[in-house]
């Protein structure tokens, strides 16, 4: 049987690379103006592309000084976007941590029809411990503490999203029968983190419930990914890791009794996209000089420290063979990198290790950068990689139903 490549836009700020939403050619539009993402989602369904992506964060990044960590809430921003595309899939990121199911369970099956069955929910749980002083928390729900309410999460959700038949809908204006209140159930959930009565308050939605996607990358995480999720993201830096994270996931699927042809595999890539290769060789150029420009972002916060640190101590060859190369959201570089420098040099965080601002138009960035820049400039282009969570994702799998 012939397998289809399926492609989803990751829509993030004006891209992905650090640097992306300084070049000149990029969009004069606000990232608070709904029409750079209906742009987008519009030129990606004319590009028959099989769904577009929004990512989530619940707290404002501390880098705000340098990068635009803003975006419109997603699940609003769907909304937009239903009713500026007709076939595309569109998939928004909402954690299980920080909200509660009913909630989202509405917000979703409203999405679902509001699109005509074109929705998809990447499942997070949030790893920002800025998130949860946003939430009333002082700290970060651990992980483990994060994964099981996400599982409880999800038995809620799911028996919402099937609390309504699909036929208990009648809107019979003649006998004046408008739902079979037969045909809907009442959850009655209760469990150690959710007390849920049910049902949900909207008819049953066109998908009865939106694509399940998740990016676990820890084994509780894809074990959770292997148990619901109908498509997993990842990002892998070397075709090793990202045929071993693929087979590994696949055997979770199968051992949860799920058919593995079901729960499918996107890989993250960061093309460059040019009509020559001339072209191309051009724009690989810019992002050279963009390279100066996110080394410059990075130096303030700290996380080129941590992760030049990690170099100069050789350690990054440990941390990725401990966490495996999971791109930007596993932040396990950074972590590690920061925890390290913190233990081994104390008082890095404000060291810089690029002395200048280079403009994106220098014509050679990286003569600006003094010798232990160039150890981060290494690392630094090794964390922009890292960090390219996909712009477009490429797999065998299908779009949200219906896209
Ligand atoms: C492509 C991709 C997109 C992700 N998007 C988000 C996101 O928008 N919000 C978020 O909190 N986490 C996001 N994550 C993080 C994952 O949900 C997950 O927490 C992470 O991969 C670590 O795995 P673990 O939860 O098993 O430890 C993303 C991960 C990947 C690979």
């Amino acid at each position: 049987m012939k397998r289809q490549m399926h492609l989803n836009l990751f829509i993030h700020s004006r891209g992905h690379h650090e640097a992306s939403w300084r070049h000149p050619a990029a969009s004069s539009l606000a990232l608070s103006d709904v029409r750079y993402y209906q742009a987008l989602a519009q030129r990606a369904e004319a590009g028959l592309f099989d769904a577009i992506f929004l990512a989530d964060q619940l707290a404002l990044g501390d880098d705000v000084a340098h990068g635009p960590r803003t975006a419109l809430e997603p699940l609003t921003l769907l909304a937009a976007l239903a009713v500026s595309t007709s076939r595309i899939g569109l998939i928004a990121t909402a954690s299980t941590t920080y909200t509660e199911p009913f909630n989202l369970a509405r917000q979703f099956a409203s999405l679902d029809h509001i699109s005509r069955g074109r929705i998809g929910w990447n499942i997070v749980t949030s790893w920002l411990a800025s998130a949860a002083r946003n939430y009333g928390g002082v700290s970060q729900v651990s992980h483990a503490e994060r994964y099981a309410r996400a599982e409880e999460f999800m038995t809620v959700v799911k028996g919402l999203w099937d609390s309504w038949a699909a036929d208990a809908e009648l809107d019979d204006r003649v006998a004046g029968r408008y739902a079979d209140p037969s045909r809907i159930r009442p959850l009655n959930h209760e469990g150690a983190h959710y007390r849920v009565a049910g049902p949900l308050n909207l008819p049953r939605c066109p998908q009865g419930r939106p694509v399940l996607v998740q990016a676990g990358s820890s084994d509780t995480g894809r074990d959770f990914a292997a148990r619901h999720a109908e498509a997993m993201f990842t990002a892998h830096l070397e075709k090793e890791t990202a045929q071993a994270f693929y087979a590994d996931l696949k055997k979770r699927v199968a051992d949860a009794a799920r058919d593995p042809e079901q729960a499918l595999v996107l890989p993250g890539l960061s093309p460059l996209i040019a009509s020559s290769a001339a072209e191309g060789t051009g724009r690989r150029s810019d992002v050279d000089v963009f390279d100066a420009s996110y080394l410059h972002l990075f130096v303030w916060d700290g996380r080129a420290n941590a992760i030049a640190g990690a170099y100069r101590l050789g350690l990054v060859d440990e941390i990725l063979a401990r966490h495996g190369p999971r791109g930007l959201y596993t932040h396990s570089l950074f972590d590690y990198g920061t925890g390290l420098l913190e233990a081994l040099e104390p008082g890095h965080r404000a060291r810089p290790l690029v002395p200048c601002a280079p403009s994106i138009s220098a014509a050679s960035p990286r003569s600006c950068c003094s010798g232990a820049g160039s150890a981060a400039s290494s690392s630094a282009r090794r964390a922009t990689r890292s960090c390219s969570a996909p712009s477009a994702s490429a797999a065998a799998t299908r779009g949200p139903r219906g896209g």
